[in-house]
């Protein structure tokens, strides 16, 4: 059990047991993907993939916090706060830091955490991270903070302290999950509704590149600002547009050659996308599962051509799919340029599938291939409570 082996680790590094132990989720998405920061539709789940997090308070004025899976413990004060050249306790500064700005007093603590959402894989294991440290926090300091204003702290601390601009998605969904749910989230109103997910004899498998692209982050720092010169340009035109949401395809189809292709592709692939996310619900409330996976196909060909964000390694996976019939559909998810693909794949076929998989992904990528069965899972929450 991790939460055994987070209060292990505490009684021997700390020399106490912690107060309580926080679980933080990691999230996949079915659809709709680099649409929440150009206020469009996702569609993400939380998973039972999760980072534990056990926390109490100390008398040192310093905050100690351990990593179990790097196997290093680091430390960091209070009134000394900025980021450093990146590493995991980034992720912890950022979030000490939103709750001192937002006038909530911290004091010293220690915290170890760990778990078993890998790290890289695109499974959002830096917004669960920040998730569990913010309800922590709020918990150790008698801080009544909301699940909204916790969201929105834990997307500050990844815009100041790791310098990628996200979008909300990540951290709704590892916050906000509900076993067996899918969320639909308009990222412009983050008005929210719950999907169930009836999957009859099918089920959500996910194939890891094992790749992490170091351009990643910068990359996606890119996107963002090519869909920002994009509604700019928009607005010149339609003066009631303030971002990609309110764009169509007739009014971008005004902008060919007025705009760089580049940036007419970017601005393409996220309406159509927003399109392909509404019908992916209907599709889910008909139990219409070949629908949903063509439309998976579909948002993968966007990311792959227009928005130019997966990789050959991602593509290999996906296009192995494409003549099995056991496979509904397809799509990297995600950032991109490595990390996972999801899959809608027959149950009975999971062991062949992920068997042939992994040896064509051997040959032709030189690579090991992991696969990940999820299960839908509630989001962060305190699990243990009052040990000592
Ligand atoms: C990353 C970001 C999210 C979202 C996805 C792409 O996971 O953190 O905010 O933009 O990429 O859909």
């Amino acid at each position: 059990m991790l939460t055994d082996r987070i209060k292990q680790k505490f009684l021997s590094e700390f020399h106490k047991e912690p107060e309580f132990i926080v679980r933080s989720p990691g999230r996949v998405n079915l659809i709709g993907e680099h649409t929440d920061y150009n206020e469009g539709f996702v569609l993400p789940a939380a998973i039972d993939k999760s980072i534990y997090l056990g926390f109490s308070r100390n008398q040192d004025n310093v905050c100690r916090v351990c990593s179990l899976d790097f196997a290093e413990t680091d430390q960091f004060y209070l009134d000394q706060l900025a980021p450093r050249m990146g590493g995991w306790l980034n992720f912890i500064m950022g979030v000490a830091d939103q709750f001192q700005k937002r006038g909530m007093e911290l004091g010293g603590f220690d915290c170890v955490f760990g778990g078993d959402i890998p790290i890289g894989a695109g499974l959002s294991s830096s917004a669960a991270l920040e998730n569990g440290v913010g309800m922590g926090l709020a918990r150790l300091f008698g801080h009544a903070v909301n699940k909204a204003t916790l969201i929105q702290i834990s997307q500050k601390a990844e815009h100041e302290f790791a310098g990628v601009q996200c979008g909300i998605m990540d951290m709704f969904a590892s916050m906000m999950g509900k076993k067996d749910l899918a969320i639909r989230l308009d990222c412009r109103s983050m008005e929210h509704a719950y999907f169930p997910l009836n999957l009859g004899s099918y089920q959500f498998l996910l194939l890891d590149t094992k790749v992490t692209h170091s351009l990643g982050d910068s990359e996606y720092n890119n996107r963002k600002e090519e869909c920002e010169i994009g509604i700019a340009y928009l607005q010149q035109r339609f003066p009631s547009v303030k971002s990609l949401r309110d764009v169509t395809v007739p009014m971008l189809q005004g902008a060919i050659g007025e705009i760089s292709p580049t940036v007419w592709n970017r601005c393409s692939y996220v309406v159509e996308e927003n399109e392909r996310l509404l019908k992916a619900c209907d599709c889910l409330e008909n139990a219409d599962l070949a629908g949903f996976g063509d439309l998976m196909y579909g948002s993968h060909n966007g990311l792959r051509q227009k928005y130019e964000v997966s990789c050959p390694e991602l593509d290999f996976l996906v296009d192995f799919t494409l003549d099995r019939v056991d496979v509904l559909g397809a799509r990297m998810m995600g950032g991109g340029f490595g990390g996972c693909t999801i899959n809608l794949i027959a149950t009975e076929s999971v062991d062949n599938f992920v068997k042939k998989a992994q040896k064509a992904y051997l040959n032709q990528m030189g690579r090991q291939l992991s696969a990940y069965t999820v299960n839908i899972s509630n989001g962060t929450e305190i699990v243990e409570k009052a040990m000592n």
